[in-house]
């Protein structure tokens, strides 16, 4: 258990005090997730407005340490003997040199900010005094336009007064209580956050893995970004405490969620009229969903195809044995039917377009012959190791690993989203989603094909994704699996199928994933 949580009071007059000044601190799993998503922009600066034990702090070095980067920990906190406690959980003076003794919300910082990371005192309305109440309203309508019901806390006006300080394409976590979007004035607050600022995920508890164990908030944290609004946010409900999945499920740009993390997509006017910190309401139907007999994620990220996918002419120039090479499909437009087999891969390789995945692990350049270091060495002149998705991968030249998928899905391209059935063992970029059956056998394979290839299932794909001009339409990986099949044609291709029951074969779990 980390060293803040033997902190936590147990006898009420304890706690009653630490509710006046809001002081309870998260846990190192929650905390370490949340700074991950803060840093996804690639910002070399982290921001927390309300420091206390300093959790985000070391949260923050424990990420920067594993990456090999320098990390700026800037921040507030209104009471110097929190910072006290910072100290004891192991932070150094130099750690704390960049905190103001300041209110937060009332004397914000004068420069924008990049990565904002914050668990917010808690203080309910009653608690706030009348002139503090004024100022406050105030303050909101200078952000908002608006002013909130006097039951808002202090906390919300700490979400408001960060956000009106987000740097465009800045991220921000924020761990708050369940009344952010449940209270009287969330209706207001939420329509307003949601129409300025692009809301990426929601993540809740179920009461085996609160964050606050003992305390009776129910914890919800919000993951918003400066950026254009979309009609879509995740929405996920974290089943078990104290693992790293939350933290694997954000790193992984929320393609790789856990065992112990159901992840759904959700629209945002269903969200808004549900409520946040509530599962989505479905429509009801029989039909079963893609879910129940495959999994999806994207293909691979390799943020430089120009380096790392090759044509076959191309590798021998280099020189790179075949050993680092695997056939891969970058272009959704280099599939022109629903079936990729080696014949249309070789038709491919002689019309001189890529084919091929240099794919290397951690192995050490020495190990490496002379054609490959020179050619890895060309990568660095060119500041490949220096982009934003690499520069997060030890060595900078590590591929992602999949498992070669049976099937791959066209998200988004001329012409119209498709499965496409994978005869050539080909790897997929990220034009394409992978599409792992629950069971490997060959029957289950040719069964799912004939209801995946289907009009009427292509037809729903309009229900799950996102629609742009000219029939296109965008589907992510959580919401593909989303996708109904219909039950008539489920029963029809004879798929083994009993609801709820589905096997779970065949499929790579995000620990697999990383041992591979
Ligand atoms: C819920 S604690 C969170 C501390 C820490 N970030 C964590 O998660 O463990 C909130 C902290 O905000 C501080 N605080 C309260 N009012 C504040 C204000 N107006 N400005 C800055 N900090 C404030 C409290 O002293 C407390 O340490």
């Amino acid at each position: 258990m980390p060293k803040h949580h033997q902190k936590l009071p147990s006898a009420g007059a304890e706690r009653e005090a630490l509710r006046v000044k809001g002081q309870f601190w998260t846990p190192d799993w929650v905390a370490e997730a949340m700074v991950a998503y803060a840093l996804s922009g690639g910002s070399k600066k982290i921001f927390d407005p309300a420091v206390g034990a300093g959790v985000f702090f070391k949260a923050a070095k424990t990420i920067s340490a594993h990456r090999g980067i320098n990390l700026k920990l800037v921040g507030r906190e209104i009471d110097p003997l929190a910072l006290e406690q910072a100290k004891e959980n192991g932070l150094c003076e130099e750690d704390l040199s960049n905190i103001s003794i300041a209110d937060f919300v009332l004397e914000p910082p004068e420069d924008t900010l990049e990565a904002i990371v914050c668990n917010p005192p808690y203080i309910r309305h009653h608690r706030l005094s009348n002139e503090l109440k004024a100022k406050l309203k105030k303050l909101c309508i200078d952000i908002t336009g608006t002013t909130l019901d006097g039951r808002a806390g202090f906390h919300i006006y700490f979400l408001l007064r960060a956000l009106q300080l987000l740097a465009k394409d800045g991220r921000l976590a924020f761990i708050m209580p369940a009344d952010t979007c449940e209270g009287i004035f969330s209706s207001t607050l939420w329509k307003w956050i949601t129409k300025t600022y692009k809301l990426d995920a929601v993540i809740t508890f179920s009461p085996e893995a609160s964050p606050f164990p003992g305390v009776d908030t129910n914890a919800v944290i919000f993951l918003i970004r400066n950026d254009k609004p979309t009609d879509n946010f995740l929405w996920a409900r974290c089943l078990q405490a104290y693992t790293d999945e939350l933290k694997a499920w954000i790193i992984s740009d929320f393609q790789l969620p856990g065992e112990s993390l159901l992840v759904h997509q959700r629209n945002l006017s269903e969200g808004l009229s549900t409520g946040f910190s509530r599962p989505p309401v479905e429509t009801e139907s029989d039909d079963p969903t893609l879910g129940e007999f495959a999994r999806v994620m994207r293909g691979i990220a390799t943020g430089a195809n120009e380096f790392f996918f090759l044509t076959k002419n191309q590798a021998e120039e280099i020189g790179i044995p075949s050993k680092y090479l695997l056939p891969a499909i970058g272009r959704t437009r280099d599939v022109s039917g629903d079936v990729i087999d080696k014949k249309a891969v070789k038709a491919l390789d002689a019309a001189g377009k890529p084919t091929l995945l240099f794919s290397l692990d951690n192995i050490p350049l020495n190990q490496l012959p002379k054609s490959l270091r020179e050619y890895l060495k060309q990568g660095e002149e060119l500041g490949l190791h220096k982009r934003s998705l690499i520069s997060t991968r030890r060595p900078w030249y590590k591929m992602e690993v999949r498992p070669v998928p049976p099937f791959l899905f066209a998200y988004l391209g001329r012409r119209n989203a498709r499965f496409i059935r994978n005869d050539a063992g080909v790897m997929p970029l990220t034009g394409f989603l992978c599409v792992y059956a629950r069971n490997n056998s060959p029957q289950f394979i040719n069964q799912l094909w004939t209801i995946l290839r289907h009009p009427q299932t292509v037809s729903n794909l309009s229900l799950v994704g996102k629609s742009y001009g000219g029939g296109a339409i965008k589907v992510e990986p959580r919401s593909l699996e989303r996708l109904r099949l219909p039950l008539e044609l489920v029963l029809k291709s004879g798929i083994q199928y009993n609801k709820g029951t589905q096997t779970q074969l065949g499929v790579p779990t995000t620990s697999q994933l990383s041992l591979l």
